[in-house]
Formats: C-alpha cells, sequence, structure tokens
C-alpha cells in the first residue's frame, strides 16, 4: 500500500490553490487507508465519486483563476485536467468490474498529483506571483 502524505513541495505557493489541494490530497489519502478486502465496493465506489466531484470542482476553480490572470497556457493545462478524469472514470470502471485494485487508482491518483502540482501548478502560481509583481 502506497504512503499518501502531504509534502512541502507540493505547496505551489498560491493560498487558495494550496487549501485545495490539501482537501484533494486528503481525500486520496482517505482512499489508500480504506481497508481494501473489508470495505464493500459500493463504498469505495462512493468514495471515488466524492473524489471526482472534488477534483472537478477544484479543477473548475483552478481554470477560473487562469482566465482571470489570462493565463497563456490555459488550454494546455486544463487538458490535463480533463484526461485525469477520464483517466480516473476508466479505472473506476474497471474498479467497478473487479479488474483492478483500489490501491491501483490511489497509486495512480498520487503520482499525477504529485507530478501535476511539482509541474504544472506551479508554473501557473509563479505567473500568478509574476503577474502581481508586475502590477505594483
Ligand atoms: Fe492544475
Amino acid at each position: 500500500m502506497i504512503r499518501v502524505e502531504w509534502d512541502r513541495k507540493f505547496e505551489v505557493g498560491h493560498e487558495r490553490i494550496d487549501f485545495e489541494h490539501k482537501i484533494f490530497l486528503g481525500l486520496i489519502r482517505q482512499a489508500s487507508l480504506l481497508p481494501e478486502t473489508d470495505t464493500p465496493r459500493e463504498r469505495v465506489l462512493r468514495h471515488l465519486d466524492e473524489v471526482k466531484k472534488y477534483a472537478l470542482f477544484h479543477f473548475t476553480s483552478e481554470e477560473n483563476i487562469m482566465f482571470d490572470v489570462a493565463y497563456p497556457d490555459v488550454d494546455k493545462h486544463s487538458r490535463e485536467h480533463a484526461v485525469l478524469l477520464a483517466l480516473l472514470d476508466e479505472r473506476t470502471h474497471q474498479y467497478k468490474n473487479g479488474d483492478i485494485l483500489l490501491d491501483n487508482i490511489v497509486s495512480f491518483l498520487f503520482e499525477w498529483f504529485a507530478l501535476h502540482t511539482t509541474q504544472v501548478d506551479t508554473k501557473l502560481a509563479k505567473y500568478i506571483a509574476r503577474d502581481q509583481d508586475s502590477r505594483v
């Protein structure tokens, strides 16, 4: 079982985004702590639905921030969000059919989160910080 924990390297330096990331990661952590054999599949699926809905909310919120600051990479960044949602749907479906374990979904989500926050969201936060600096 993968250990899902918040790390300072995930901080992007934007208060709202970091706040939402902590909740998102908290949901992934909660999934990692669900006992695979003792948790009814239906309950796991309800949790995965919560993860998906929060991801959708958080991505919308991040994309709105991008629009507000006229972020040049908004399309590319938003595509990454859409891909995550599609892959999560696919994996949830596989889990439902008993083709993969919850553990696989947790690893997938945590790896995506780590990569996306440190590489993609960090760029956005830096752009916003620069944008604010130039207005002062
Ligand atoms: Fe993002």
